[in-house]
């Protein structure tokens, strides 16, 4: 099929518009033909759910054309360095709103899911065990040991699971939003072994503002809503043969802990960052994967 042919080359009566009551029913009878049926619910579901809000807010002609500015500078904004788009996303709770009815949908089980966020990058460096990912000395950040063990519903541990770790540094920057972080700086993939544990040394994540630089940052300041992020490590759990996991966890003792502007915290995603007796910070947390198939998303900015 090619993909620049026009549609379809005859005309199709779908009907005319008479009055503002009609335009739903003109506009579905026009999508009818969907040949794709989940294509055809979900464009049918955004249709009556658009034109429900616009029923409700009744913009003006003067906000219409605000509001879609505001998302034509949302796609603008977005780039090799930014994903402006993902962002609104995480901000409206809709990618948490996503991820949590995902979790329900294949059985309520297993460790909880946050969102993926816009900093994640693919292929980041396969690490061995105990490895620093803190490839710039530390940033002056302070020393963490994360020590996880990946188990399946039933408990048992779970060998060879690629364990992908992601945070900002000690200033609040992902290494791509930040020229002066060494490549994949704080990035770094694991593998459980046979006991279904992994081991790294990194530094204590701190909690960071979104970028509020862009027209997401316009919203939130009309909101006066407070912009930051508690820290958190991020993680995806990924091996054949069970769903991967993408989660986050955050430091109970941040004071933002109940303020995340992206609605990404749990109560069991809320982790113990607790010294050891060698006086050094550690987090121990068990991740729980759920049977299922592995999917790798792709990757919100190159
Ligand atoms: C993050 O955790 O990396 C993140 C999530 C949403 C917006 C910005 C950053
Ligand atoms: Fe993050």
């Amino acid at each position: 099929m090619d993909d620049r042919a026009p549609p379809v080359s005859k005309p199709f009566p779908h009907g005319v518009v008479n009055d503002a009551a009609s335009v739903t029913q003109v506009v579905h009878r026009a999508m009818s033909r969907t040949a794709d049926p989940r294509l055809r619910e979900i464009m049918a579901s955004l249709v009556n759910h658009l034109h429900a809000f616009i029923r409700e807010a009744r913009p003006s002609p003067e906000e219409f054309e605000r509001g879609l500015d505001f998302l034509l500078r949302v796609g603008q904004a977005s780039g090799p360095e930014k994903n402006e788009m993902v962002l609104l996303s995480d901000l409206l709770g809709v990618s948490t709103l996503v991820v949590m009815l995902e979790k329900e949908r294949s059985g309520g089980s297993g460790t909880d899911p946050a969102l993926l966020g816009p900093f994640w990058r693919d292929r980041s460096p396969a690490c061995a065990p105990g490895d620093n990912i803190a490839r710039d000395g530390g940033g002056g950040g302070e020393p963490l040991a994360v020590a996880g063990r990946v188990v399946d519903l039933r408990g048992k541990p779970i060998a060879g699971v690629t364990v992908d770790v992601w945070q900002a540094s000690p200033v609040g920057l992902y290494e791509n939003q930040d020229p002066a972080q060494p490549d994949h700086n704080l990035r770094g993939r694991f593998e459980t072994d046979a006991a279904g544990r992994f081991h790294l040394r990194t530094v204590r994540p701190k909690g960071y503002p979104v970028p509020t630089d862009g027209p997401c940052g316009e919203l939130l300041r009309a909101q006066d809503r407070y912009p930051y992020r508690p820290a958190h490590l991020h993680f995806m759990l990924s091996r054949e043969g069970y769903k991967t996991l993408v989660t986050q966890v955050f430091d109970n003792a941040d004071a933002a802990i109940e303020s995340d502007v992206v609605f990404g915290v749990t109560p069991p995603l809320s982790g113990e960052y607790r010294r050891g007796p060698d006086g050094m910070l550690h987090l121990d947390y068990e991740f729980v994967m759920q049977p299922g198939t592995r999917r790798i998303p792709q990757a919100p900015i190159p």
